[in-house]
């Protein structure tokens, strides 16, 4: 089927939503885990982390507009740190439920029994049940005028990864980690690596990759 613009102006609100939604292509799964100056902590499930650099290690999240209370944006702006969690395919369901809108006080990690996980000094709580975490500061926010959605950029200051999952060129075998991929708002799936290939150059066939640089360290 091809669809004008005209034609998806017309589709009923949820249908193309849903549509849209699953144009953007496979995204990651990840648990935002947020707390307030108080400590009161929040978790929230978003599929919209994109890689934005390596050095400085930066990750933009797109927070949607807020004509709800948004609590991971507040309390992002209110302590300067979050954590990015990936989603392991064996508590999909509880993060999944982790979108529900909880009143404030609730806490998406009571209600959804994933648990709590404070490296001293940092004012955001990890899941202890995602391999892997990491812990980022607040380098950058902007509301997009074109949507009115936050743009959040965020430093990557700490991490936790598998040994086993990190080969010998750097690369981490999220896989292997069990990170599951998402489409559309719903959809989760179970990633089967394919094929790593080589750096391209123009003047060279694609290669695939020496598999010496994919042992693990
Ligand atoms: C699979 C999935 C992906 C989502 N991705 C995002 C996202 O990237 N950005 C966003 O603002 N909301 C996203 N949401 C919606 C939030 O999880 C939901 O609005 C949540 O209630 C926000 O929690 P908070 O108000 O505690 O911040 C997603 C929901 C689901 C189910």
């Amino acid at each position: 089927m091809l669809l004008s613009s005209a034609e998806l102006d017309q589709m009923e609100r949820r249908y193309r939503a849903s549509f849209i939604n699953s144009l953007g292509g496979f995204k990651s799964a990840n648990l935002i885990g947020t707390a307030d100056s108080d400590g009161h902590t929040n978790l929230a499930i978003m599929s919209s982390a994109v890689h934005l650099g390596a050095h400085p290690p930066l990750l933009l999240l797109i927070i949607r507009p807020d004509e709800a209370q948004r609590h991971t944006l507040s309390n992002i702006l209110e302590t300067g740190v979050y954590t990015i969690n990936h989603v392991h395919e064996k508590f999909i369901d509880a993060a999944h439920q982790t979108a529900a809108r909880y009143p404030k006080h609730v806490s998406e990690f009571a209600a959804t029994g994933l648990t709590p996980f404070w490296q001293p000094g940092f004012e955001a709580p990890f899941v202890a049940e995602a391999s892997i975490r990491m812990g980022l500061t607040l380098r950058e926010h902007q509301r997009l005028a074109i949507n009115g959605t936050h743009m959040v950029i965020g430093q990557i200051t700490l991490v936790t990864v598998p040994e086993d999952c990190v080969s010998r060129d750097g690369s981490i075998d999220i896989a292997r980690a069990g990170t599951v991929a998402l489409s559309g708002l719903d959809s989760y799936h179970r990633p089967q690596p394919l094929r790593r290939m080589a750096y391209a150059k123009p003047d060279r066939e694609p290669t695939p990759l020496d598999p010496s640089v994919m042992t693990r360290a």
